[in-house]
Order: structure tokens, then C-alpha cells, then sequence
């Protein structure tokens, strides 16, 4: 495994999100400086003081909460593409760009559109096309680009529906169940932020075949995840099954519904891509408690 410190600074856009905040802490523990960008109004970030010795991580974007397709073209589109322009302007060697898990199975083609179509969620969409123009930019501007997929992150600061879960079962609340449950990947925390540290200081053949789809194994069904949380929130599950023939029917129903009934609506995650070389430090379960452990400080 060929692995080189960085020379400069890890400038890092999104420093204040939840990735942000895990990755900007691991790498000052690792001894590596980093630089928290800061946005403007409208969402754009300026590169201080960059030098071509830096390299750049994109966290910044939309990812918690539905928001108009320009607030997505805004933040998750223009706003990775504006970093890369000022990037290759000074010369910054590398760039990794947050993508999601949600992009994969989006073709160029549907990326290429100006607005997503009809039965394509817009944070899809927008992930995957921020991936194509930054591709575009970064191959004509000499810029390595690596674009990592993340699954669903659980950390100790728990949202969205993880969260929404934990909550359901500490209230004893029943979970709606399908009859045939895929399974659902996640990723721990500690995990991703060493996947970015390990592609920040990877040779470059190393990154060859980004994009990185990331998860832990083994992908949980949604009833095995539910069943190990309530273990370890030590509560008994309670499920209501649902009928097989409600999954066919919910599929015809439009994009937005669609995302908001996503729990229900699992497909089999596609296979797992880690960059040559990295090992995940932590197990699923290891990740799972240390969510448990948070939510029960906060929840
Ligand atoms: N968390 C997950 O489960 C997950 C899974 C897959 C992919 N991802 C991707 O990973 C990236 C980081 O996710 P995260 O969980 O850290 O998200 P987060 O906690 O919501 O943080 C996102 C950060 O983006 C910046 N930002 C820029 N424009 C924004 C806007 N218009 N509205 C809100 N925030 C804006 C903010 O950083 P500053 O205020 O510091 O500038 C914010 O703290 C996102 O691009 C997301 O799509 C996340």
C-alpha cells in the first residue's frame, strides 16, 4: 500500500456538517492540518489562500432535508463545480467529492439533463449530475477527482429517519415491514472518515477506480437492523407486516412520495467498490453502538 502524508493543508468544504465535523477532528488527530471553508449567501465557498500543495473535500451540500430542485442545483451542483474551478486554478492536486449511494444506476444520460427527470428523486439527480460536470472539469483541468458513494451514515449524531427508528422503538411503536425486505446498507461513521483520509494520502493509482460505492458489511434488512438496535437499546420489536402486493403498487407512485416511503421501498444495494488497499477499522455493530450510545445521550 503506497500512502504519502500531505505536504499542505486539507482545505474542507462542509466542515460544520455531520461528515465534516467527524473527518476535521480524525485528521487533526492524525496531525494534518486542515482549513474549514467558509460560504457566502449563495452557497459558495472561496478557496483561502490555496496553494497547489492542498487538497480539497467537498461535504457541503443538501442532504438532510427536501428542498426545490434549484436549491439542489444550487448547493449540490454548482457549488462542488465552483470548488473545483478555484481548485484547478491554483493548482490543487486532489479533490473528493461527497457523493451518495443514491447515484449509482443514474446513466449520463439522465445526469446530462438540466432537471431530473420525472421519476428520479432531485438528490439523486443532483449527485449524480455534480459527478459528471466535475468529471467533465477535472479531466480537462488536470485535477484528480475521486468520488466516493457513501450509504446512509449512522454516527453518534443520529438523524433523519435512523433516528426517527430509534425513536419508534423506545416509544414501543410497530415497524411496517414487507413481507421480502432488501437489505439496507449503512456506513459508520469512523469508517467513512477513514475511507477520505486513506483517499487523501492513497497514490494516485490507487483512486483509478473511483467512484467508491461504501458500506459496511454485511448490509442489514431493515427487520435485522431493527432487531439489532432493539437489542441494543434492550427493547422487545414489534413489526406490522405489510402486504406483498404494496410494493408493486407503491412503485408507481411519483418520485417525491417515492423518497419520503424509501424505508419501504429497499433495492438490493449495488456491490460494494472500496478503494484498493483500505480496510474498514470498524465493524457494522461497533458502527451501530456508537449510534445507540449517542442517541441515548441526546434521544
Ligand atoms: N449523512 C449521510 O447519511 C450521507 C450519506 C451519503 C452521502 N452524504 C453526503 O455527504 C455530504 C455531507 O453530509 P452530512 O451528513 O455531513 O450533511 P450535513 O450535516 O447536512 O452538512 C452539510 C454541510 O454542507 C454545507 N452546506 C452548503 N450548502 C448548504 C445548504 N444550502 N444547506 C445546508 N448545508 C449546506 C454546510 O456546511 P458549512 O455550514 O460548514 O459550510 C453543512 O454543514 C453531503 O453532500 C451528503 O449528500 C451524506
Amino acid at each position: 500500500m503506497k500512502l504519502q502524508k500531505p505536504s499542505g493543508r486539507i482545505l474542507i468544504a462542509g466542515a460544520g456538517g455531520g461528515i465534516g465535523t467527524a473527518l476535521c477532528q480524525h485528521l487533526r488527530t492524525c496531525g494534518m492540518e486542515t482549513v474549514a471553508l467558509r460560504r457566502d449567501r449563495n452557497d459558495r465557498y472561496a478557496l483561502q489562500e490555496a496553494t497547489a500543495k492542498n487538497s480539497l473535500v467537498c461535504c457541503a451540500g443538501i442532504a438532510h432535508r427536501k428542498a426545490s430542485i434549484e436549491a439542489y442545483q444550487r448547493s449540490n451542483i454548482a457549488t462542488p463545480l465552483c470548488l473545483a474551478r478555484q481548485a484547478s486554478r491554483v493548482g490543487v492536486k486532489r479533490l473528493i467529492f461527497l457523493s451518495s449511494i443514491k447515484a449509482v444506476g443514474i446513466s449520463a444520460e439522465q445526469a446530462g439533463l438540466e432537471t431530473p427527470p420525472r421519476r428520479i428523486d432531485p438528490y439523486s439527480w443532483s449527485k449524480r449530475r455534480a459527478e459528471l460536470l466535475l468529471e467533465q472539469h477535472c479531466r480537462a483541468n488536470g485535477l484528480e477527482l475521486v468520488v466516493l458513494r457513501p450509504a446512509l451514515v449512522c454516527s453518534p449524531q443520529v438523524r433523519g429517519n435512523l433516528r426517527l427508528l430509534l425513536q419508534g422503538l423506545t416509544w414501543g411503536l410497530p415497524l411496517p415491514l414487507l413481507p421480502r425486505q432488501a437489505p439496507k446498507p449503512l456506513i459508520g461513521i469512523d469508517n467513512l472518515v477513514s475511507a477520505i483520509h486513506y483517499c487523501l494520502i492513497c497514490d494516485s493509482r490507487l483512486i483509478q477506480e473511483s467512484p467508491f460505492i461504501l458500506y459496511d458489511e454485511p448490509p442489514l434488512s431493515l427487520a435485522q437492523l431493527y432487531e439489532e438496535l432493539s437489542r441494543q437499546l434492550r427493547r422487545r420489536p414489534q413489526v406490522l407486516p405489510l402486504p406483498d402486493g404494496l410494493a408493486t403498487w407503491l412503485t408507481h407512485l411519483p418520485a417525491g412520495l417515492i423518497q419520503g416511503l424509501s424505508p419501504l421501498l429497499q433495492q438490493p444495494p449495488p456491490p460494494r467498490i472500496a478503494p484498493p488497499g483500505w480496510q474498514p477499522p470498524l465493524g457494522l455493530a461497533q458502527g451501530l453502538e456508537r449510534m445507540v450510545e449517542g442517541f441515548r445521550q441526546t434521544g
